[in-house]
């Protein structure tokens, strides 16, 4: 059970940002359907919501990881064509068949359940046959890609599948004139052109992620994958802001000052006494951590708004909490405090937060924790108040 909005911490999302994002990235791939990528909750900010938005800005297509999360998507109403990849023996390939959701297949193992699983059911399975052009990850071997191809077409006859798809995903599209990907585009076309010419008839042919849709237009295809652009975070920082590439970001941490307090000089903080204040001073609380997924490898590090000013924290973050000098400030408790958002009223951004913890913003708004309510909002967060809405 999470929290009602109003107390500890929230994360307020921002629709209006998130279909924006969608009618950009559209324009990015003109020509191309664009699929929703919602997996993990979608990165964090809420699948359903975020699916429905993005709907309503033209994503013809969602996509996740795990049929679960798919099942979930069509359970909660959501219509029109959806994906799910990452399949492990046993299903649930069945619920899928009859949930109307597209599938990918890797291999023979999945081809086999997935064969087996339409006997009976109301219609073929939509199955996308996934191609390893080089990630080394899922997809098919080109070695093993006739066999694959071969016995897809087999079953397609048979009225047990529709080949609806032929993909694959990159390796390296956050480094552009990488050699790797040339070297995905060329194989990936060799394996579509093997497929059509043995009879396949897929509807979708596609490749790009959020790189690849902002930076290489010749992998758009018939249809981009956007997931981390979507949500208005950059995914090659080193190329561009959110901003440069007319992304906004979605997600605002806040959370409200729990406590203000006198410490002298020379006062140990947090666990560890990682942070000893140098003079006399104020100490503020912040009441997230780690549980709420506030990265522990950014003790010492992480950036945050207090009472308008960009205050780092103050030693270890802690499960629940973590403590910030104030250097004498005295904001009321229950002000609030910006961990990240927008960026655009002096906040850090998720990618502060990424860079102070050694990692990338995608995990930073993905691990958001469950006990941090998100709050949907149609526009920009309200970063003035002293309480949280
Ligand atoms: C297969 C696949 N396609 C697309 C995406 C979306 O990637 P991005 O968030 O970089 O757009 C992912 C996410 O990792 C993925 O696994």
């Amino acid at each position: 059970m999470n929290e009602t909005a109003s107390l500890r911490a929230r994360a307020e999302i921002d629709l209006a940002a998130l279909r924006a994002n969608v009618r950009v990235l559209r324009e990015r791939a003109a020509g191309a359907q664009l699929m929703a990528v919602v997996k993990s909750d979608g990165y964090g900010h809420g699948a359903v919501p975020c699916a429905r938005a993005a709907r309503e800005a033209g994503a013809t297509w969602l996509g996740t990881a795990t049929p679960h999360e798919a099942l979930a998507l069509r359970a909660a109403g959501l219509d029109g064509r959806i994906m799910c990849w990452l399949w492990t023996p046993g299903g649930p390939w069945r619920e899928a068949i009859d949930a109307d959701v597209d599938v990918s297949v890797s291999g023979m193992w999945a081809l086999r359940e997935v064969v087996a699983a339409s006997d009976g059911a109301a219609r073929p399975a939509r199955i996308q046959l996934k191609a390893d052009t080089g990630l080394g990850r899922s997809g098919c071997q080109p070695a093993d890609w006739p066999e694959l191809v071969t016995e897809a077409l087999a079953a397609e006859r048979a009225g047990r599948v529709k080949v609806t798809g032929l993909w694959s995903h990159f390796a390296c599209a956050d480094e552009p004139g990488h050699p790797s990907i040339a070297a995905q585009l060329a194989v990936y076309r060799d394996m579509v052109a093997y497929a059509e010419k043995e009879g396949v008839e897929p509807e979708v042919r596609h490749l790009a992620n959020s790189p690849a849709t902002l930076t290489i237009p010749e992998a758009h295809f018939d249809l981009v994958r956007t997931g981390i652009a979507m949500y208005g975070i950059s995914p090659a920082p080193e190329l561009g802001t959110p901003a440069d590439f007319g992304l906004r970001p979605v997600m605002t941490l806040a959370a409200s000052v729990a406590l203000v307090k006198d410490a002298p000089a020379g006062h140990g903080v947090s666990y560890g006494h990682h942070y000893t204040t140098t003079a006399e001073t104020t100490l503020g609380l912040i009441p997230v951590g780690y549980a709420d997924g506030v990265p522990r490898h950014a003790s010492g590090t992480g950036p945050v708004l207090v009472g308008g000013k960009v205050r780092t924290v103050a030693g270890r973050v802690a499960m629940d909490q973590f403590v910030v000098d104030l250097d004498g400030d005295r904001p009321e408790p229950g002000a609030e405090a910006v961990l990240f958002g927008p960026g655009d009223r002096g906040e850090p951004t998720a990618q502060d937060w990424a860079e102070a913890a050694g990692t990338i913003a995608y995990e930073i708004v993905t691990r958001i924790g469950a006990r941090v309510p998100r709050v949907y909002v149609d526009g920009t967060a309200d970063l003035t108040g002293g309480v949280p809405r």
